[in-house]
């Protein structure tokens, strides 16, 4: 049975040190490469779909194609929730079976979040569905300003967050944010340590597209067992694909097109797989 709960696949990689590969997908082609990538280095995968794509393709579609891409794999793969403030979207995706969500109530009080959380929890444990929590909105890269640490709580406040609501995996905001770094983004590594020691909750990296190879790897040791690569797939997705107009002006030949794109996102799927240290970890 390759698709299992993203619970196994996430305490594996924080028991071993290595990191999971949690990749956005954006449509069938997506999907398919990045699990391509999985299968092809013996790696363990989560595949993450954001609330968008969810709604632009339908909970039902997804998760059909989610249930054809998977049968016939032999690695460990889960499907996840990416970044989701809307409680009918998570209650939809639970119950459609997709094996972990990340509620985000990081634009509510702590005090709320925490309240919305805890019967998130409690949902989710209905499915044998792992959740992970935040309380620090993500910022983009374009929206960090002088002072990247402002949406930052107190460590105290994120332990007992952690602990209150049970919560799976944890997502702190250490200086990372979504989209492409125009530099190395500096990274408040000690509040990871800080947290897996205080807690034993393995942590969630986000913004993990255009960190240095030896940021990640110092971050996964602290305990970034779950590591989140968004942006590096829409880039090579889109660029990949015109390219390949620009190259063939006039072929009109979709399968082509596609072709050359899914080769491109296989590549990146299997180098941050590799440089995350899950090759050949599949059990
Ligand atoms: P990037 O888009 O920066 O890779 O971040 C991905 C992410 O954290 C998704 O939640």
């Amino acid at each position: 049975m390759p698709v299992v709960p993203t619970k196994d696949i996430v305490d594996r990689a924080f028991e071993e040190r290595y990191g999971v590969a949690a990749i956005n997908v954006v449509n069938d082609l997506t999907m398919e490469a990045v699990l391509a990538a999985a299968e092809e280095l013996r790696a363990p995968l989560i595949v993450q779909t954001s609330v968008k794509t969810v709604k632009s393709i339908g909970a039902d579609v997804v998760f059909a194609m989610w249930t054809e891409m998977t049968r016939h794999l032999s690695v460990p793969v889960a499907l996840h929730l990416d970044h989701c403030p809307e409680r009918e979207v998570i209650s939809l995706c639970l119950e459609k079976g997709w094996n972990s969500v990340l509620f985000d109530g990081s634009k509510l009080t702590v005090e709320e979040n925490t309240r919305q959380t805890l019967e998130v929890v409690e949902e989710a444990r209905g499915y044998g569905a792992l959740v992970e929590g935040e309380i620090e909105p993500f910022k983009r890269v374009e929206e960090m300003g002088a002072d990247e640490r402002e949406n930052e709580q107190a460590l105290a406040t994120a332990l007992e967050f952690i602990r209150t609501t049970g919560v799976d995996v944890y997502a702190p905001a250490i200086g990372n944010a979504h989209g492409m770094y125009t530099a190395a983004p500096k990274l408040d590594n000690q509040r990871v340590t800080d947290i897996v020691e205080a807690t034993g909750v393995p942590v969630a990296l986000h913004g993990g597209t255009g960190m240095t190879p030896d940021q990640f790897s110092d971050l996964i040791a602290r305990g970034c067992a779950k590591v989140n690569i968004s942006t590096a797939l829409k880039i090579r997705f889109m660029q990949s694909g015109y390219d390949y107009i620009t190259d063939h002006p006039t072929e009109y030949d979709p399968p082509k097109l596609f072709a050359h794109q899914r080769a491109a996102v296989v590549d990146m799927a299997k180098d941050h797989i590799r440089l995350f240290g899950g090759e050949g970890r599949a059990w």
